[in-house]
């Protein structure tokens, strides 16, 4: 084997393994925006999580026809529910959560659309959680909690406005 040879044979070890890595990097991003899958019938994990620091946290969700029915979660308790997507209707969910001290706060929990599953929460597991600061969803892309609304009765000064550490 002469020392051409050997060259040649580093330069296609070398480009395999820029290959390998290359694929696997977009397999791996793949992953996070795959969360939303169209109109088959694919199974989705909602999440709301008291994360308030002492008190009780009043959730009421609904689907298109379906009440989920008015839940008082203690501190760091979470009302979970699974749904699957449909093939003729964008399926979601509202839900209320009420704090005495903050008020209440409606939002869509879920929907069957690429926007909220694939940049929002980003995964097949939505998560919600109440702080005294207010409402976060979690991002698996950044593996973090993202300030989304505050309480109407709390004056919060707002530290960041898109990462907000809990
Ligand atoms: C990445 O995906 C492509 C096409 O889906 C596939 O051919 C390739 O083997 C995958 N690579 C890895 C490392 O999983
Ligand atoms: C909800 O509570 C259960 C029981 O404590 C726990 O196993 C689960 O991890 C919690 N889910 C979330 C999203 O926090
Ligand atoms: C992290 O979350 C923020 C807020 O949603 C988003 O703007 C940002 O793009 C995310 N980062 C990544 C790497 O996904």
């Amino acid at each position: 084997m002469n020392s051409n040879d050997i060259l040649v044979q580093c330069v296609i070890v070398v480009l395999a393994i820029t290959t390998i890595s290359s694929n696997y990097g977009e397999n791996k991003s793949k992953l996070f925006v795959d969360a939303y899958a169209g109109t088959k019938y694919v199974k989705y994990h909602v999440a709301v999580i008291n994360g308030l620091s002492n008190d009780i946290l009043d959730v009421h969700c609904k689907g298109d026809d379906e009440d989920l029915h008015l839940q008082h979660l203690a501190v760091n308790t979470n009302f979970t529910w699974s749904l699957r997507t449909a093939f003729f209707y964008k399926v979601s969910y509202d839900c209320t959560v009420h704090w005495e001290e903050g008020g209440e706060i409606k939002f869509n929990a879920f929907i069957d659309d690429s926007k909220f599953l694939d940049y929002g929460c980003g995964g097949r597991h939505c998560f919600w959680k109440t702080t005294d600061f207010g409402l976060y969803l979690w991002q698996i892309h950044n593996r973090t909690f993202v300030y989304k609304y505050g309480w109407p009765g709390k004056q919060i000064l707002r530290v960041d406005n898109i990462y907000v550490m809990v």
